[in-house]
């Protein structure tokens, strides 16, 4: 691991994900180097500007600066954003093959620059291409962490807050699966303030099940409805891998919903998937391993199944 005191961020793909992320790093300080890194050179540059004026009114300066792969010798974490992102139309698994050649090139000159750090990943398909920076990086399991479902799990809290007209940090909810169309949502462990929401239904009227089945439909389905308005998703997305890197660079044991390697829990391996797990400055400590109803062991089952039979495709 790198050990030098000042902590650094390098960004790799200064896109609408990658330029939301920075703004959103240097607006709550979570490093202190931040070095951005972008095929398009003149794009980098720009954004390191652009971002540099607004230095004197963040809480704290980072350094920031536009660079190339020999800044990330020195990095804790490198965050890939860059990549092909959907079409209006497209699911995040028609991705695979046009990003997954990026980023073979983008990991080897990462890994050529010396690095020995934190990887987080956030390009779609992002659990392969977790499981494809891990492969190409040779780095330790718990050293490449992709986004997974933690913008769905956040997606989903917030739904489930106005619905119960609460504020979403009291609401303990999970989305768990592919970070895509066959995700599922953990209501057995669903909870508002520490009541169980399937208590809830019980208990009052007001409250349906067909409406919390209409929040999942509406949290699964957020990115192709704002892909249709806007044609990309990005500050959401940006804000949860603020989240993550801050609980790396702040030793915090937070637990959330990334997508990390299984080595039998949840009854599947070898595969990159969003669950729960604690996140701490050495990347994923543990896997949460709650335990599901059978219907929901049974569609992550089908989940992990989709993500499987792709990585079968594309590696031995
Ligand atoms: C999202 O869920 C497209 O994966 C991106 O917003």
């Amino acid at each position: 691991m790198t050990t030098t005191t000042v902590n650094r961020v390098a960004l790799i793909g200064a896109g609408s994900v990658g330029s939301s992320y920075a703004f959103a790093m240097l607006n709550q300080a979570i490093a202190e180097e931040f070095v951005i890194i972008d095929l398009n050179e003149d794009k980098a540059m720009g954004d390191a500007m652009d971002l540099n004026h607004g230095k004197v009114f963040a809480p704290n300066p980072t350094k920031t600066w536009y660079g190339n792969y020999t800044d990330c010798k020195d990095a804790d974490i490198v965050v890939i954003c860059a990549g092909a992102n959907q079409k209006p139309g497209e699911t995040r698994l028609d991705l695979v093959k046009k990003n997954m050649t990026i980023f073979k090139g983008i990991v080897t000159d990462v890994m050529d620059s010396g690095f020995d750090g934190i990887f987080l990943v956030a390009t779609n398909p992002v659990d392969i291409l977790t499981y494809a920076t891990w492969k190409f990086s040779g780095l330790p399991k718990e050293r490449v962490i992709g986004s997974g479902t933690i913008l769905d799990s956040g997606r989903f809290r917030f739904l489930l807050g106005e619905y119960f007209d609460v504020d979403p940090g009291n609401i303990h909810a999970n989305i768990i699966g592919e970070h895509g169309d066959t995700e599922l949502p953990v209501w057995s462990h669903a909870t508002v303030g520490g009541v169980p929401i399937n208590d809830m239904i019980e208990r009052d009227p007001q409250y349906k099940v067909e409406d919390l089945d209409e929040i999942f439909t509406n949290v699964r389905d957020a990115a192709y409805q704002i892909i249709e308005k806007k044609g990309a998703t990005y500050y959401g997305i940006a804000m949860g891998m603020v989240r993550i890197t801050k609980a790396i660079l702040h030793n915090e044991n937070s637990i959330l919903t990334v997508s990390a390697y299984l080595n039998g829990e949840y009854g599947t391996e070898d595969v990159y998937i969003g669950v729960p797990a604690v996140i701490n400055r050495n990347g994923i400590r543990n896997v949460m391993e709650v335990k599901l109803n059978e219907k929901e062991q049974e569609q992550f089952d089908h989940s992990a199944k989709v993500l499987k039979n792709i990585l079968a495709q594309n590696f031995d």
